[in-house]
């Protein structure tokens, strides 16, 4: 199998694509994406082998699926595709044996259904009219905080300020300890070694103060009167509130991560990608309006959560392809987002792209995703509150990014906001 060295070059590991034999083509190595090298093995996949077996890997055998149409039809089948925690969970790194963690995102109906159904009210439209008002005060707060003529981390200062405040609110959970929600949501989707946590054990350890800490929460709204909040909700629906503790902390990380990376990934990315095509960036100032049609392409473009993963429940042909009861199949969103039969020009952000909702970024079926319209707006304010204030925001180097196959993201964008513009 094509596996690389630790640490070669992006200029070798982009050369490679082109000569390796596609059967031995290896998406699944975090190196590719830490690099932002790993569009042309995707091209090459959509092409050549869009149904596609690699025999060894750091997570074991899979299959790619590359092409968008062949993505949706996975994801339509969840008889013969699961998603349950049993098989293994929705990642290509499986779950740890000694420590499962059920989520509803890791179910298959009924259960995943009826557990879906109990947070549900945090995305009706009561709750999205209130925080709108909230999200908005606190877009302009951190804006008006921003240095002017010096440069910055906006992960630090934006992405990851306003996603944590949002998934504190969702929580109600105690403001002065928020940046604990952005450790767990870090530590949960970490690759032991690669900086955040060093080995599994740890990562462990500080799950169950997360379980821990959330217990009190629980303990202190179970006797209350249900109230809007994620803890409040699960305490007091049926489905949810006789769940073990795993299972709570299960659900409680799903919540934090798929509040937290995505959201957080898409504030960055968009910046970025304004950047790389500055004259979007310009149609956009001059028209501000285009703001809630860029927001979606912005998270196509971005794509922050590369793939999901199912697992084959029984024997399965597939586009010809065998697939076996057991089988890891990779739903590549990240390829499926850029697949030329279906979207034009997809390297290039375009403000006014045409049905800019047509992408794979939020899943599709039975777990597509529950916060769509929370990330949405909370993009939609961060970025009609930005062009309120400034013009352009500079950014000044290359972002460096997350080792991961899973969360598609940046840890720096150093950026820069000019003096009078
Ligand atoms: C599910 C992406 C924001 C909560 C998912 C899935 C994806 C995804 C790919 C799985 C879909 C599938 O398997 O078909 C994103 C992206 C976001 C985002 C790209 C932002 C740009 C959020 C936010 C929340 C959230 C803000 C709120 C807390 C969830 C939950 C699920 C989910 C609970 C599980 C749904 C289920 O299994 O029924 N998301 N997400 N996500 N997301 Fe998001």
């Amino acid at each position: 199998m094509m596996n690389m060295p630790d640490h070669p070059s992006r200029e070798a590991l982009l050369a490679a694509a082109d000569t390796v034999p596609v059967d031995e083509i290896n998406v699944g190595q975090p190196i590719l994406f830490q690099e932002d090298a790993i569009w042309p093995y995707f091209a090459r996949l959509r092409r050549e082998a869009p149904v596609h077996y690699c025999g060894a890997s750091e997570f074991g055998p899979f299959w790619s699926i590359t092409k968008y149409r062949h993505i949706m039809q996975i994801e339509a089948n969840t008889e013969v595709f699961s998603s349950d925690v049993k098989y293994g969970g929705i990642t290509m790194r499986d779950q740890l044996v000694d420590f499962v963690l059920p989520m509803f995102i890791a179910m298959d109906p009924p259960r995943h259904d009826e557990q879906r159904a109990a947070v549900q009210p945090i995305v009706g439209a009561p709750s999205l009219a209130h925080l709108e008002r909230l999200v908005r005060e606190r877009a302009q707060a951190v804006l008006d905080g921003l240095p002017i003529g010096e440069t910055f981390n906006w992960v630090e200062r934006v992405s990851i300020e306003l996603t944590t405040q949002l998934l504190a609110t969702l929580f109600d959970f105690p403001w002065e300890d928020r940046r604990k929600l952005t450790r767990w949501s870090d530590v949960a989707t970490a690759l032991p070694g690669h900086g955040i946590v060093d080995s599994d054990e740890q990562r462990k350890a500080e799950m169950l103060e997360c379980l821990h800490y959330f217990t009190q929460l629980w303990n202190e709204r179970v006797n209350a009167p249900p109230r809007n909040d994620l803890v409040s909700m699960m305490a007091h629906a049926e489905a949810t509130r006789h769940q073990s503790p795993m299972d709570f902390l299960g659900n409680l990380l799903l919540l934090i991560v798929g509040g937290n990376d995505t959201t957080r990934n898409s504030i960055t990315g968009g910046l970025y990608a304004l950047n790389k095509f500055p004259d979007e960036y310009t149609k956009l100032i001059a028209n501000p309006g285009l703001v809630p049609n860029m927001v979606p392409e912005i998270i196509r473009w971005q794509t922050p959560l590369a793939h999901m993963r199912r697992t084959a429940t029984r024997d399965h042909a597939f586009e010809g392809h065998a697939i076996k009861a057991g089988d890891k199949v990779v739903m590549w969103y990240v390829s499926g987002n850029y697949d030329e039969d279906v979207i034009a020009d997809a390297e290039r952000l375009i403000v006014d792209r045409e049905r800019p909702r047509r992408h794979l970024s939020f899943g599709f079926g039975l777990h597509r995703c529950l916060g769509e319209r929370l990330a949405d707006l909370q993009l939609r304010i961060l970025w009609e509150e930005i062009l309120e204030r400034f013009g352009r925001i500079e950014v000044m180097d290359e972002p460096q990014r997350i080792f991961s196959t899973f969360v598609k993201g940046y840890s720096t964008l150093n950026v820069r906001i000019p003096p009078d513009q």
